[in-house]
């Protein structure tokens, strides 16, 4: 009887706890399964439509188009909610000196002209020319030579394999270069030919894993306790890819990668039709644009480039954006570095160097550069603009390009090029 019930109640009891445990573990599963679909960040979660809906919503605000998302104040401007891989922990996105910056610029950018800016702006970013990830690849090593007064220095690199670029990357980084840039801009025959720089634009997915591949070799290769920024460059449309949403997609798809850092050049690239050089003037800036998206992502690092060509321009668009990037107006007047330290970083070491000063440092420069074995035009070639603006200019400038290919031409040929302004005769 005793050993009946106590079967009977036995029964009873597993069966009860039983029930519970299939209870608890069911809305166990069922709150991890709501987690996970939720995100982090709880909510509708980091799906990319409900990213892209804020987005847009945000971009309708701008616009002055009623916002998609109704749930969203119209006053809300804060960033989408992009997810945010480890990447963007593993890289600080923005040196201080990226403030300003010298633009890549190929045949112009190269080792001599960092050299001769770094003596007007010890603070300013510059950049290399262009450097295709294949070539370092290859090992050729030597294209990316540099010295250390040229630091902080960023190379720009032109690939749309991750996995080349990740190589390049790495052999960059332990070359000891500052920060490394991935080309999603320039339209360049050459450039399309290897379906990258401006072309990458229509493949913004692909732009997002070379960054991650760019990215996470820094990483890996940054020495112990430094970390290498990794940017993009790239322009606000590509073709008729160009309205507002797809300049966000595009952002947004980068931003998504882990991405902190954009240069965006504020006009769409032509790819068909015009040249490389047409794409720098004929698309229209549209500053107003960039603006647009640094206000949507605000931790997104946000360098404006395109047709600014003085330090007061400079100054206004540093109220709107981090920082600001020149390229030609660097060419035509490169003197305009001599003032960046002083009204862009708020510099207080040493005066700004006159014209003539920098002229005299330049034939130091020079001499510095024959018995490194380099020809002297190599130099003089970045230096036709120093006098830019002054009275008789042509003349300094028309001695100096006349002179500088000579055989055994002397760096005094400079001060000479100067003299014929001075005196305003090419007789000297
Ligand atoms: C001679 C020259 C070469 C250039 N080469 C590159 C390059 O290698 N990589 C790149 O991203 N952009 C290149 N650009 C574009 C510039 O980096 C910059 O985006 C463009 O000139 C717009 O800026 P700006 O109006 O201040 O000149 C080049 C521009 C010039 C004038």
């Amino acid at each position: 009887m005793f050993c009946r019930n106590f079967a009977q109640q036995s029964l009873f009891v597993s069966l009860f706890v039983g029930l519970l445990v299939t209870l608890s573990v069911g809305l166990l599963v069922t709150l991890s399964v709501g987690l996970l679909i939720s995100g982090p960040s709880g909510g509708v979660g980091r799906t990319s439509s409900h990213n892209w809906a804020r987005c847009e919503a945000v971009v309708g605000n701008l616009a002055g188009i009623a916002p998609v998302n109704s749930e969203l104040s119209p006053n809300d401007m804060s960033a989408p909610n992009f997810a945010a891989p480890n990447f963007a922990a593993l890289s600080p996105s923005f040196l201080p000196s990226e403030r300003f910056s010298v633009a890549p610029m190929v045949d112009v950018t190269d080792s001599v002209f960092r050299r001769m800016a770094r003596v007007m702006t010890k603070q300013a970013m510059l950049y290399t020319e262009m450097i295709a990830a294949e070539a370092l690849v290859h090992e050729k090593y030597y294209l990316i030579a540099f010295k250390d007064e040229e630091l902080p220095c960023c190379l720009q690199l032109g690939s749309a394999d991750p996995k080349k670029l990740a190589l390049a990357t790495k052999v960059a980084v332990e070359h000891g270069y500052s920060a490394i840039n991935l080309n999603a801009g320039c339209p360049s025959d050459k450039v399309q030919s290897g379906n990258f720089g401006a072309i990458l634009m229509k493949t913004p997915e692909l732009i997002a894993q070379c960054y991650q591949a760019m990215a996470e070799a820094a990483a890996q290769a940054a020495p112990a306790g430094t970390t290498i920024p990794v940017s993009v460059k790239t322009r606000i449309g590509v073709d008729e890819l160009d309205s507002v949403d797809f300049t966000f997609k595009l952002m947004g798809t980068i931003y998504e990668a882990g991405c902190r850092h954009i240069i965006i050049h504020a006009r769409k690239a032509w790819l068909n039709g015009l040249s490389p050089k047409e794409n720098r003037t004929i698309p229209p800036l549209d500053y107003e644009r960039v603006y647009q998206i640094k206000a949507a992502f605000p931790d997104l690092k946000v360098t404006i480039n395109g047709g600014i060509t003085t330090m007061a321009q400079c100054q206004e668009q540093l109220t709107r954006v981090d920082g600001v990037m020149l390229g030609r107006a660097i060419i035509d007047n490169p003197y305009l570095l001599a003032t960046v330290d002083r009204d862009l970083y708020g510099g207080t070491q040493g005066a700004v160097l006159t014209r003539e000063q920098v002229l005299e440092r330049m034939v130091e420069l020079g001499a510095q550069l024959q018995s490194e074995g380099k020809a002297l035009h190599f130099l003089c070639r970045h230096l036709l603009g120093l006098f830019n603006g002054c009275a008789n200019s042509r003349l300094y400038r028309r001695y100096l390009s006349e002179h500088m290919t000579q055989k055994d031409v002397r760096p005094e040929i400079l001060l000479k090029a100067h003299q014929a302004m001075v005196q305003g005769t090419l007789d000297v």
